[in-house]
């Protein structure tokens, strides 16, 4: 499970007849996978099955931390709700503001795909290099992650974790932010800096943020986010669908038993 930690120690105590390492997710940052390629053991790991179902919730974070569904939702639940007023939980609007796409991936594509065309969004997005079939598919535009934060109305991050993207939303990130942009993300809790992101929605520094990952995982109901009414925390549900958890659970077993058996792994890092 990528809530496994498999390390050197765990793959020497496993001993010389490990062979395969087969992850239940596509994201693989809990193996240490140089570790493995020095060991000669193998990693599977099940992409593309859960792109549209992480796509989908990136998309409905986005909508209910722009909308404020948690606070709305508070309103009525704890009896607050009082009448219709013309200033009443106001929100983010979607229809042609920029989308920042950090990590332009299967997910982050798929991600793009359903705000450019649903709501019109203008994309802009980081990656290693330019993505040919996001600009001519999306009028997307490849910029660095500066100017992305910096015009960005809302950012989806989709990034894998490594040392590079470890806390890339940090105090300074939020700064180059707008003071009304929406931050979302359904990759890895460890890509955002999550005391500096507790900071700038109190401040007001960005307007509110939709988590389905955090560090650590589970996160403690007494941690600074889990209360702010601007930030909406999924227990990492991205790829919890029928189809999707159906697909994961056959291409690791295939993984595994193609890597026990000494046969190419339909799936490998
Ligand atoms: C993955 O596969 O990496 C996802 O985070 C699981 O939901």
């Amino acid at each position: 499970m990528l809530s496994d930690t498999i390390d050197a120690a765990v793959m020497d105590a496993a001993g010389p007849g490990l062979r395969v390492i087969s992850n239940f997710a596509v994201g693989y940052n809990n193996i240490d996978a140089d570790a493995a390629r020095q060991r000669g053991i193998r990693i599977g790991n099940t992409p593309d099955v859960l792109t549209d179902a992480t796509a989908d919730i990136a998309v409905g974070l986005l909508l209910a931390a722009g909308r404020r569904f948690k606070e709305a939702s508070h309103e009525v639940t704890a009896g607050l709700w009082q009448t219709w007023e013309p200033t009443g939980m106001i929100g983010a609007d979607l229809r042609g503001k920029t989308l920042g796409i950090v990590g332009m991936g299967r997910i982050g594509m798929a991600t793009a795909r359903r705000l450019s065309r649903g709501w019109d969004m203008r994309v802009l997005y980081t990656a290693r290099s330019p993505k040919p079939e996001a600009d001519r598919e999306l009028g997307a535009t490849h910029v660095d992650l500066g100017t992305l934060l910096n015009r960005s109305d809302f950012v989806s991050v989709h990034t894998d974790l490594n040392p590079q993207t470890q806390s890339m939303f940090d105090a300074a990130a939020f700064a180059k932010m707008k003071p009304t942009s929406v931050l979302v993300n359904t990759s890895r809790g460890g890509v955002i800096d999550q005391d500096a992101l507790a900071v700038a929605l109190r401040s007001g520094q960005i307007r509110a943020a939709g988590l389905d990952v955090t560090a650590p995982e589970p996160l403690p109901p007494t941690h600074a986010l889990v209360n702010l009414a601007n930030c909406i925390i999924l227990p990492h549900i991205g790829s919890a669908t029928d189809d999707s958890r159906d697909a994961m659970s056959r291409i690791a077993a295939e993984n595994l038993v193609a890597g026990v058996r000494g046969q190419p792994l339909p799936c490998e890092v």
